[in-house]
């Protein structure tokens, strides 16, 4: 019989991906999905998983949608990867991004515990959560969040934590650092400047306008990232690991990249604005995956520069086809 696997969060980048990946694996997969005036299911659409997968009305704000989407799915893995998880906004929406990614963490873990406490729970935690501590950082490191959005994701984290060791629970946290791919989010500074690129390249725009250049990120590719996610729920006990490349660049780094991907040069369409710089930053992060190595078996795949070309190359094709992707829009629709 088929494992069934439920994903909260699904109609995220890392939603989309992990689904696709479980259906690949053989599991019946189940997404839990908010209801949004306008349909979002697009990124599904990009890895052609939505016809594949069981879409089930669920927000971490309502613990009741969360119980009846356990019972219609009796999953044997959670993976709860829904939150409000863009840290700029969590600046303006502090308490509403604690309901649903610091709060929504032990909804989802008490509704588990009342329904099957057997089954296994991955919570999505975060490298945000090191702020100030300078790197590198391991699973050993200090936390010292510096955003509304970390503060939250902490206490989610301390949370699996209780419910593993105090309820014997097999509940795990992955800490991942920055993952990126073609459907990330266009807030995100990564998908920003790439998207911007080809709009510049295409005539579309004429400057890309960005906060803090020197802020640095250990920058890795969603899909390799799942995969980690999938090891930690298989393994004989809950834990925690670091899921990161290693490697750090800056933003300014990034930039420079993506413009000379497609033969420009950052230095003549970058303004620094400050506007987009945040009241609090987290200058550095670059993570120590030695753990997840060992343990899990798990490595990055994509480097660095192969996913700025692939986030590149993407959005260029989006301008380049725009018939193609309205129609792919349309069907979405
Ligand atoms: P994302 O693209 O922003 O996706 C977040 C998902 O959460 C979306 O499906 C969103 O639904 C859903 N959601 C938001 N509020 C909800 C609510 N109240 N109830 C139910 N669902 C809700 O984020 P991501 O990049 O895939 O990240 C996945 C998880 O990993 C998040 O928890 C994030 O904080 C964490 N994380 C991400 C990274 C990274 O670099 N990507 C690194 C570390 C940790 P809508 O589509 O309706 O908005
Ligand atoms: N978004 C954005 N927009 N960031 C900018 C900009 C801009 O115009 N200019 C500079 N930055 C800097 C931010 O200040 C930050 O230091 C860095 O670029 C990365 O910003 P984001 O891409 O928004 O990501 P993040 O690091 O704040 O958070 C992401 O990674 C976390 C893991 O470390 C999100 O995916 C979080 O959900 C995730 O937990």
């Amino acid at each position: 019989m088929a494992k069934r696997a439920l994903i909260t969060g699904v109609t995220g980048q890392d939603g989309a991906y992990l689904a696709k990946l479980l259906v690949e694996k053989g599991y019946k997969v189940y997404g839990g999905y908010r209801r949004t005036s306008t349909r979002n299911f697009w990124r599904l659409h990009y890895l052609d998983v939505k016809k594949d997968i069981e879409l089930i009305p669920m927000d971490l704000i309502d613990q009741t949608s969360i119980l009846m989407a356990l019972r219609k799915s009796d999953p044997h893995e959670v993976y709860n990867l829904a939150a409000q998880s863009f840290v700029g906004a969590s600046f303006d929406e502090a308490i509403s991004t604690g309901e649903i990614s610091g709060l929504g963490v032990t909804r989802m873990l008490d509704s588990v515990r009342f329904y099957n406490p057997s089954i296994r729970f991955y919570q999505a935690s975060t490298s945000e959560m090191y702020g100030a501590t300078p790197p590198p950082h391991n699973e050993d490191s200090m936390f010292r969040p510096q955003s509304p959005y970390a503060a939250a994701k902490l206490y989610g984290h301390w949370v699996t934590g209780n419910y593993r060791t105090g309820y014997k629970m097999h509940a795990s946290s992955g800490i991942l650092f920055n993952h990126e791919s073609p459907i990330r989010g266009v807030d995100f500074v990564t998908k920003k400047i790439t998207d911007t690129v080809a709009r510049i390249k295409m005539g579309y725009s004429k400057e890309l306008n960005l906060g803090n250049l020197d802020a640095h990120r250990d920058w890795g590719f969603a899909g390799d990232y799942v995969e980690a996610m999938w090891l930690m729920l298989q393994q004989s006990q809950g834990d925690d690991y670091v899921v990161a490349t290693g490697e750090c660049h800056s933003v300014r780094e990034f930039c420079e990249a993506a413009f000379s991907r497609v033969g420009l040069n950052y230095r003549d369409y970058v303004k620094v604005k400050d506007e987009f710089k945040r009241p609090l930053e987290v200058p550095s992060l670059l993570g120590d995956a030695t753990k997840a190595r060992e343990k899990l078996g798990w490595k990055p795949k994509v480097t660095f520069g192969e996913l700025v070309q692939m986030m590149v190359d993407a959005d260029m094709e989006k301008y380049q086809n725009p018939t193609k992707h309205s129609e792919q829009f349309l069907k979405h629709m």
